[in-house]
Parts: structure tokens; C-alpha cells; sequence
């Protein structure tokens, strides 16, 4: 039985190689031991991870009526 790993904001891991055929018709291939597949959507080598889900984000923030910001 093979595992896949979920993790924390990030790529599901999978043992490989890997065939992954994706809704346009294309096909990605990967020989390594493990494979980090994109869960976020952000990676230019979609399906892969390019760990582009770890870039930091500006934090939200809220203006207040006086104009100071409210994180
Ligand atoms: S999960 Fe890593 S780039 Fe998307």
C-alpha cells in the first residue's frame, strides 16, 4: 500500500515515479522517490510543488475611521 502525505499549507507528498494525467490532456511525469504535488495552485511547474506556497503574504489589514491600520 502506497502512502500520501498530506502536509501542513503545502504539497501532498507521494512516493514515486509518478504519471500524472491532468484535465487538458497532458501528461507530467516524475522519477524521484518522492514527489511533491501542488495543492496551492501557485507553482510554475504545476502539477509539481515549487514551493511557491511558502512565499509570504501581505497581511491583511484593516484601516480604522482615524486612518491607522488594524492588522
Ligand atoms: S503546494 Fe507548493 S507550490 Fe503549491
Amino acid at each position: 500500500m502506497k502512502c500520501l502525505r498530506y502536509t501542513a499549507d503545502g504539497p501532498l507528498l507521494v512516493p514515486g515515479p509518478v504519471r500524472i494525467e491532468l484535465p487538458d490532456g497532458t501528461v507530467a511525469e516524475s522519477d524521484r522517490v518522492t514527489v511533491a504535488l501542488c495543492l496551492c495552485r501557485r507553482s510554475r511547474i504545476f502539477p509539481f510543488c515549487d514551493t511557491s506556497h511558502r512565499r509570504k503574504r501581505k497581511p491583511r489589514t484593516e484601516r480604522r475611521q482615524d486612518g491607522t491600520e488594524k492588522a
